[in-house]
């Protein structure tokens, strides 16, 4: 019997909303704590929110340590289709979080698979993820776990899926620059965290239901969830209001 939450909203103002509050409450409950975070365009809101939240001096990030899903290979830091610059871009740059507790994968590293390991070593060491936010691919993906065999363990390098590559080539200025391959936290990493809340538009309505109550398979990563004793589902029946 899966036991997660699918919570419907109708905007998604308002799903930003209950995640910025869940993560708020997370901060305030344990201000060292670790977030797991991701990209995409389902959490730019909550990200939003909660900079606001900081700015108002409603929100104390100076003793948050951060943990990223996922980067693709081959980005440096600072390049601006990268996911370490989202997260500046996003969240980082807008708080009051020391930089330097904030982690993404490294996309550079000369040894991608050691990369892997010490990334997965240092969650550990970390204390493990106390709240996993997450976003969820067409086909189930979470992180950059595609369908696949297995559900993996670890942080690993993967190939990307091509509805990924396709899905994802419109945030390129040319399709071809698009990478092949990415880096990304497991299935199992995930799992790990103590609390999960994964966001998710219209378009995601369908999946969602899947992988919430849907046969437990890899060809449905995120279906992997329903092992998972606390997590929670938001998904918002209209896309986000033109700005
Ligand atoms: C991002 C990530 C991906 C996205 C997913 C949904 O760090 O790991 O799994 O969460 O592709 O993306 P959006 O939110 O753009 O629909």
């Amino acid at each position: 019997m899966s036991q997660i939450r699918l919570i419907e909203v109708e905007s998604y103002e308002e799903m930003s909303r209950l995640a910025a509050e869940t993560i708020a409450a997370q901060i305030r409950e344990k201000p060292d704590g670790v977030l797991g975070l991701a990209t995409g365009s389902s959490p730019i809101g909550t990200y939003d929110l909660l900079a606001d939240a900081c700015a108002k001096g409603e929100l104390d990030f100076s003793g948050i340590r951060t943990v990223n899903l996922d980067e693709y290979c081959g980005l440096a830091p600072d390049n601006p289709f990268g996911y370490r610059y989202f997260m500046n871009e996003h969240l980082f740059d807008r708080v009051n979080i020391d930089k330097a507790n904030t982690f993404v994968p490294s996309g550079t590293a000369q040894d991608m698979d050691a990369e892997a390991a010490a990334y997965e070593a240092r969650i550990d060491a970390m204390g493990g993820i106390d709240l996993q936010l997450l976003g969820i691919g067409h086909n189930g993906h979470i992180g950059f776990n595609e369908p696949a065999e297995g559900f993996a363990p670890n942080t690993h390098v993967v190939e990307l899926a091509a509805r990924t590559r396709e899905a994802n080539a419109k945030f390129f200025e040319k399709p071809e620059d698009m990478p092949k391959y990415a880096i990304t936290m497991g299935v199992g990493t995930i799992l790990r965290a103590r609390r999960i809340l994964l966001l998710g538009g219209p378009d995601k309505a369908e999946i969602m239901e899947r992988a919430a109550h849907g046969p437990v398979h890899p060809s449905v990563p995120a279906s992997a969830l329903q092992l998972h004793p606390d997590v929670t589902f938001l998904l918002c029946r209209q896309p986000p209001r033109a700005k």
